[in-house]
């Protein structure tokens, strides 16, 4: 397992759409366990492929405080949502910055594991959030276009 080296916003590679997994290989395996490593490392909650340089439909996510429910999610696809929640999102290739954005509540969501067979995962409040922030890295896209006002910036001292 190794870090993985993060890509910032104004690199081109977090603006394009990711291509889906079709079969796994020890190759993606390796990413997906130095993915978890980066973002356990970094103190992210998840961690979508593009922000290590790799245009591949995964991502992973841990939401816990004790960093104990790693969920690995190949192919992620939103099938269903409801509710709004609005809250401070932030983003490890953002570092040091946070804003306001609205998302919904409660997000289920239809994905390969590394086995490559089905799963669902339903997130409510936080998980929701990361679920819809990943899979969103997927599409080339970024929490700082839906942020409402500004964006804020602060210091790790904060
Ligand atoms: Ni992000």
């Amino acid at each position: 397992m190794a870090i993985r080296k993060l890509r910032y916003e104004g690199d081109p590679i977090l603006n394009k759409v990711c291509k889906p997994v079709y079969d796994m290989t020890d190759r993606t395996l390796e990413l997906i366990e130095d993915m978890a490593e980066t973002m356990y490392e970094t103190g992210g909650v998840g961690l979508a492929a593009p922000q290590v340089g790799i245009l591949k439909r995964i991502c992973v996510i841990d939401v816990t405080p004790d960093c104990s429910e790693l969920l690995i999610l190949i192919n992620p696809e939103i099938i269903e949502t409801s509710g709004s929640q609005t809250g401070s999102e932030g983003c490890l290739s953002v570092p040091n910055k946070s804003g306001t954005v609205t998302r919904p509540n409660v997000v289920k969501v239809k994905a390969l594991n590394t086995n490559m067979e089905e799963v669902i995962i339903e997130g409510t409040e936080l998980l929701a959030r990361a679920l819809c922030h990943e899979i969103d890295h997927l599409d080339g896209k970024l929490y700082i276009d839906l942020v409402e006002g500004d964006l804020e910036t602060y210091t790790d001292e904060d």
